[in-house]
């Protein structure tokens, strides 16, 4: 009997990306894909970006492995992989006995044989196998060719983070900013459309620092172009950018290429220069407007979303309130937001101006209240809209779909379709997270003019 696997990934979209392809290695590797509660061994794809996010794993191995035995199976061989991996490595073991192999984020592609050296040492192998390596040669090298089949399809193009915000743990958990090469993403990209991707998104932690390694001239406008001309490739989104590595092609693409979506993820983190400064962001809030500027006058529609932190040290009431300012000067289609952690290893987390819980909290709810109005506010806009939308998954009720707008808003639909259907709808209701569409018919949509 083949041994079986369940990856639980934590975290943003490279995890999402990364368990996918551990995934695929895994099968590769002759293992069997299984429902968590029925897995010879769980893999753990940890996130390390707040406190909370670390703190979850513990619990959450502590209960597979007493679900386990409470069914009476035996106890599943435990796999941590992910940033807490890379940060922690051996002392995840130390902390959680029942932690067999630690991998990083650099060394997944050695998952299999680590699990298969776990395995032929069995229960006389007590102390965990740990990898956290971040070699020379790229994992995406060795990986096996991507066989994962969807609509949507993530592409990691760049990893790693050479900018050092004064709060963020991914330059240390994911190394060095590394950019793959152009050939190897429109292969890559190639063989997702071949497999059915309609959409592709382009991922790294500042995807748009991306250049072409063998060539520095092929900037992230350039790969934007090509990716847009595979075949097949109906929606090109991509994330996260960093507004210092904004270029003119990036802008202008949104106006020139079809493919790519009305949909710009560009965190500003806070809205008072002397914090973006203590945080390190390299850049002023004159700076993003003027940024925000350039997209919205080449793509008028631009649905525009950012990530924020609330209590960084020393922000005062007047900092934070420059934050409320700057999300109702935006008018953001939606947006992230966390309270401060600090992080072992990180400046910030040093500072003695740390801010009250309470008063981080106070000021989470303040922000999350202004940023669903600007959403609601947006999606307002967008109502009577007729667009396409990409079917991706049933809703509550028999007969209901959600699909992405463009804009990539929720939009609830009734009708009989498909995972992966395009369906052309017009937008008939708008709530702060979500959107109604009505079906149109062909000759509906023909009597509407596009806008
Ligand atoms: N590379 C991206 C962000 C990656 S981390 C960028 O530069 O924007 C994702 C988000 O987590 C960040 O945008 C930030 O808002 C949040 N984050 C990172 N470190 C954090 C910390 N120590 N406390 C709270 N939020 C944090
Ligand atoms: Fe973290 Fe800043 Fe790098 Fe983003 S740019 S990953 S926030 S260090
Ligand atoms: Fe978390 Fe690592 Fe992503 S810390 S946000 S999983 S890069």
């Amino acid at each position: 009997m083949n041994r079986t696997f369940a990856i639980k990934s934590y975290g943003c979209q490279m995890n999402v990306y990364d368990a996918e392809r551990m995934a695929e290695s895994l099968v590769a590797d002759g293992l069997v894909e299984a429902p968590e509660d029925a897995a010879d061994i769980i893999v753990f794809n940890t996130c390390h970006i707040r406190e909370k996010a670390a703190e979850k794993l513990y619990s959450e191995v502590g209960r597979s492995v007493s679900k386990a035995k409470d069914a009476g199976r035996r106890k599943p061989v435990i796999a941590v992989a992910g940033c807490v991996a890379q940060a922690e490595g051996a002392e995840i073991a130390n902390r959680a006995r029942a932690v067999n192999v630690v991998v990083g984020p650099q060394a997944y592609h050695r998952l299999p044989d680590l699990l298969r050296a776990q395995n032929a040492t069995g229960a006389a192998g007590k102390t965990a196998l740990v990898d956290t390596d971040m070699p020379k040669a790229s994992k995406f090298d060795v990986l096996p060719q991507r066989s994962r089949r969807a609509a949507s399809a993530f592409l990691t193009i760049q990893e790693g983070c050479d900018k050092f915000c004064a709060f963020c743990v991914v330059p240390y958990t994911r190394g060095a900013e590394t950019d793959r090469p152009m050939d190897a993403i429109l292969a890559e990209a190639q063989v997702l459309a071949s497999q059915g991707a309609l959409e592709i998104t382009l991922l790294g932690q500042n995807v748009n620092a991306w250049h072409d390694p063998s060539d520095k001239q092929r900037d992230f406008g350039t790969l934007l172009a090509r990716v847009a001309s595979v075949p097949g490739v109906q929606r090109l989104r991509y994330m996260t950018s960093h507004p210092r590595d904004v270029t003119e092609a990036m802008v202008r693409a949104h106006a020139d290429i079809p493919q790519v979506m009305p949909y710009l993820h560009l965190p500003v983190q806070a809205g008072a220069d002397r914090t973006l400064a203590a945080m390190n962001r390299r850049h002023d809030v004159a700076f993003y407007m003027g940024l925000i500027e350039r997209f919205r006058t080449v793509r008028p529609d631009i649905a525009i979303t950012s990530d924020f932190i609330v209590g960084f040290p020393g922000e005062t009431e007047e900092d934070f309130q420059a934050t409320i300012d700057i999300v109702e000067a935006v008018g953001y289609a939606q947006a992230f937001s966390f309270k401060y952690s600090p992080r072992l290893g990180t400046p910030a987390a040093e500072r003695t101006d740390q801010i009250d819980e309470a008063v981080k909290g106070e000021r989470l709810q303040r922000l999350q209240a202004a940023i669903a109005a600007q959403a609601l506010a947006f999606n307002r806009r967008t109502v009577g809209q007729i667009c396409d939308i990409l079917i991706e998954r049933r809703g509550r009720r028999p007969g209901q779909w959600i699909g992405k707008s463009p804009w990539l808003q929720s939009v609830v639909v009734d009708g009989d379709f498909a995972i992966g259907d395009m369906v052309a709808v017009e937008m008939v209701a708008a709530w702060a997270n979500s959107m109604e569409g009505r079906v149109m018919t062909p000759a509906k949509r023909q009597a509407v003019a596009a806008w």
